[in-house]
């Protein structure tokens, strides 16, 4: 028997994703983002960015990218540790310390090797990881990647971590990990109770902060800062400024020793071209203006209440109570999909979120609110809302 065409077989695959409702596909939002956006040629009510402190289009952001471009090139020219390290990576590295009050930290290209850096270098066979259920996928990569026994407790379970740790072998390591705000769910990890369990374990706790940082806590210094916890070597913190920060680049803050090891086997550290002066500029601007620009926060935390009094008033299930991520459940993977139509047909880009990124039956509408957007906006967003929950029998 043949075996059939390789292409044939990827056209079948493809036809059964999208049988199953879950076919993806790319939208252009126009030349950049913003809160509003042009797709298919009309003005768009843009509901589904991450840039949550409206900082990419910020002239600060803008003038560091031309600056550092003019003086320093396009190109690092070589990987970190070869020829490719720059005044302006080792400024940035001590600038995103300070900001998280942390001995050391690490510039990666993006969030997604930072996770695949960190989980890496720390944990390998004969060690353990113990992973909540829904953590990002970068954090399910770099955990499978790892080659690390993992094991997956229920999203936000401590006693369930803790009975998980017990596996841990006495000579390994024993890592926990989890997002610090759900990217998906917007809500926080319980992090006073998870800390406490690394130390009495004896295990470091490794928190995904993508979506807090610049976010949550008084000073935007992310989910640690919300619940008061002081930043500890046990902890090893990950960031991204591809989010509220408005560029691109990934981060680990942590101890000397954290940093120490990821310089010398953090395999997405090490076999990747350093940024380019540009960016690492831009993430140095980003994070002095979390400090300089704290309406950004205040202005945030308004929009998002408003949208959510507005929702909730329709009766609708919102999976979060605070924070810029407000996703509105709406549960079969067709009826998301049918949802995000009637949304963009009435002047709203918030797509739908389906499995495998969430689990079957929670597909969502995830919604996000910018410090770029206005008052009016949350009642335009929320009126298109009502309307496509009523099409599609929400
Ligand atoms: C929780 C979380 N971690 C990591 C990442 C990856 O960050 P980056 O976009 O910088 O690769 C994302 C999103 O993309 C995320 O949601």
């Amino acid at each position: 028997m043949s075996r059939p065409h390789p292409l044939e077989l990827l056209e079948h695959r493809l036809a059964r994703r999208r049988e199953q409702g879950l076919g993806r596909r790319l939208v252009c939002v126009g030349q950049a983002t913003g809160p509003r956006v042009r797709v298919d040629g009309r003005d768009c009510l843009l509901m589904a960015s991450n840039d949550y402190l409206g900082l990419a289009g910020h002239p600060r952001l803008v003038e560091a990218a031309l600056e550092a471009t003019l003086t320093c090139g396009t190109g690092a020219g070589a990987s970190r540790l070869v020829s490719g390290t720059l005044e302006t990576h080792l400024a940035l590295e001590r600038q995103i310390a300070d900001f998280k009050e942390s001995e050391a930290a690490l510039f990666f290209s993006t969030g997604y090797m930072a996770n695949l850096g960190v989980i890496g270098a720390l944990a390998g066979p004969g060690d353990l990881i113990v992973s909540d259920a829904l953590n990002h996928a970068s954090l399910i990569d770099a955990c499978r990647l790892s080659r690390a026994t993992v094991r997956v407790y229920p999203h936000g379970d401590v006693p369930a971590a803790a009975r998980l740790l017990q596996e841990a072998p006495a000579e390994g390591l024993a890592l926990i990990v989890s997002d610090g705000v759900f990217s998906m769910d917007g809500d926080l990890a319980p992090l006073p109770g998870l800390l406490a369990l690394a130390r009495e374990a004896g295990a470091l706790l490794v928190i995904d902060d993508a979506h807090a940082t610049g976010v949550w806590g008084a000073r935007g210094r992310g989910s640690l800062e919300h619940f008061a916890i002081k930043p500890t070597p046990e902890v090893a913190m990950v960031g991204t400024f591809s989010k509220a920060l408005g560029g691109l680049g990934g981060f680990v803050a942590g101890s000397r020793t954290l940093v120490d090891c990821l310089v010398n086997q953090a395999r997405s550290f090490l076999y990747t071209t350093a940024p380019p002066p540009a960016q690492a500029a831009v993430a140095a601007a980003a994070l002095s203006l979390v400090d300089e620009e704290p309406w950004r926060r205040d202005k945030l935390s308004q929009l998002g209440q408003r949208l959510r009094a507005q929702l909730s008033g329709l009766g609708l299930t919102l999976l979060s109570q605070e924070g810029a991520i407000v996703p509105l459940l709406v549960g079969g993977a067709e009826k998301s999909l049918a949802m995000g139509r009637a949304l963009l047909a009435g002047g709203v880009l918030a797509p739908a979120i389906r499995p495998p990124t969430v689990p079957p039956g929670t597909s969502r509408i995830r919604l996000t609110v910018t410090a770029a957007h206005e008052m009016a906006d949350m009642d335009q967003a929320a009126q298109a809302i009502a309307a496509a929950a009523r099409e599609v029998g929400l």
